[in-house]
């Protein structure tokens, strides 16, 4: 790996292009949690975590995990990283920046032959997004033995059970939390992560320090109503499903609007058997609410049910509904922002703050451990989950300058 930030970037980005390869699809870009393309994803990592001088293994959920030691053998580690699943049809950044970014800078530190106070280990977390169990923090969670264990009677869209998918990828689901990490081994986490939103860009800023993460939840809803001839079936008589789900999908969005620092959404809509000449008898639907405030979220989350009863009774169907995710607003460490806004500014940039309204791995790390974000450049207008979504070369590279800086800073918790 090059010494010059500019060329830094440019080998970070070519990684990214070689690791979007190894896509379920031959299409776009899917990278779903321990499909055969995950799987070559998860070896390459290890492979390149290994030619940067890391000692690697892999954990029950199939995080791969390189560790760079200190000075001190068997020092405490600034653990650092992100995950490499992704969204459907997603941006191949999204999560792989934060593990490519920190695997330049301990190249750098292996060709100088430098060794800090601390170990310093990149984690490659298998599952973020979740897309194939409708998970979150997966992998995160198995990292420190929080894994939820009623995961395991999920099925994937394919059929295929949680614990089979295990072991097809040689992994044990009985192990899948065994030998969880020790939070008192680890000096700080810090994970680098594309924006996913346009305030840097707008700003013309390639950096900017997280002050802390939006907490969300999300639910499936099912509204069950009557089938029916399309043709046969006067209006007044009708209790249409997806008629109803649609005018709660509208009380989401008016609610969601109403709030300051308040984002609904809406992202999938479902009926079940549908087709064009029967009236649907049964919709499904998601709900993700978001605030960097819990109070406001769960105000919003209250309202949004209710308005759903009333609609449901109005309308004459069921309305049901399952919480599938819960996580709360997460504030970063003080402390390690400080850091972080000193390394930024080491390099002669302005320090940006602002709070992230996806979620991330760090929200789980913050649970045990102090932690902190930083955040780099999104191009394309600011968008992600989406296959535009774009970081430049010059961008990647002053995210590995930086983030360089803060392993060596004087303002990470002690070793
Ligand atoms: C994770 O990408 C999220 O949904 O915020
Ligand atoms: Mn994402
Ligand atoms: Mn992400």
């Amino acid at each position: 790996m090059p010494a010059d930030p500019a060329e830094t970037g440019r080998d970070i980005l070519a990684r990214a292009d070689a690791l979007a390869r190894h896509s379920d699809s031959p299409d776009h870009y899917t990278r779903t949690w321990l499909s055969p393309a995950h799987r070559a994803a998860a070896a390459q990592l290890a492979a390149w975590m290994r030619e940067a001088g890391m000692s690697v293994r892999t954990d029950g959920a199939g995080s791969v995990i390189g560790r760079y030691e200190g000075a001190t053998p068997g020092a405490k580690a600034i653990v650092t990283g992100s995950h490499f699943d992704s969204v459907r049809n997603g941006g191949r950044y999204d999560g792989v920046l934060g593990i490519l970014v920190p695997l330049a800078c301990v190249a750098g530190l292996s060709r100088r032959g430098e060794r800090l106070a601390h170990a310093v280990e990149v984690v490659a977390f298998a599952d973020e997004e979740g897309a194939r169990f409708q998970t979150s923090f997966l992998a995160s969670r198995a990292f420190l033995g929080r894994f939820d264990p009623a995961l395991r009677e999920r099925r994937d869209a394919g059929g295929v059970g949680f614990d089979e998918a295990m072991r097809e990828a040689g992994l044990d689901p009985e192990a899948i939390a065994a030998n969880p990490r020790d939070p008192a081994t680890i000096a700080a986490y810090v994970e680098v992560h594309i924006e996913q939103g346009p305030v840097l860009l707008d700003e013309g800023l390639a950096l900017g320090v997280v002050t802390a993460i939006a907490g969300g939840t999300r639910h499936r809803v099912r509204v069950a109503g009557a089938a029916g001839h399309a043709g046969t079936v006067p209006m007044a008589m009708r209790r249409d499903a997806l008629a109803a789900a649609a005018e709660m999908v509208s009380a989401v969005e008016t609610r969601a609007k109403a709030a300051a620092n308040l984002v609904g959404t809406v992202g999938l809509l479902e009926v079940k058997d549908g087709t064009g000449n029967v009236i649907p008898g049964e919709a499904s639907f998601t709900v993700d609410l978001r605030s960097g405030e819990d109070a406001v979220r769960e105000a919003a989350e209250r309202d949004v049910f209710a308005a759903f009863d009333a609609i449901a009774r109005r309308r004459g169907v069921a309305v049901e509904s399952r919480r599938t995710h819960a996580v709360r607003a997460t504030a970063c460490s003080p402390r390690l922002q400080e850091a972080l806004a000193a390394a930024v500014a080491s390099l002669g940039l302005p320090v940006r703050r602002l709070p992230s309204g996806a979620g991330h791995d760090a929200m789980v790390l913050a649970e045990a451990v102090e932690a902190a974000m930083l955040f780099v450049r999104c191009g394309a207008g600011g968008v992600s989950h989406h296959p535009a979504e774009t970081v430049s070369a010059g961008d990647a590279g002053l995210a590995a300058a930086a983030l360089g800086a803060f392993l060596r800073s004087p303002g990470v918790p002690a070793a």
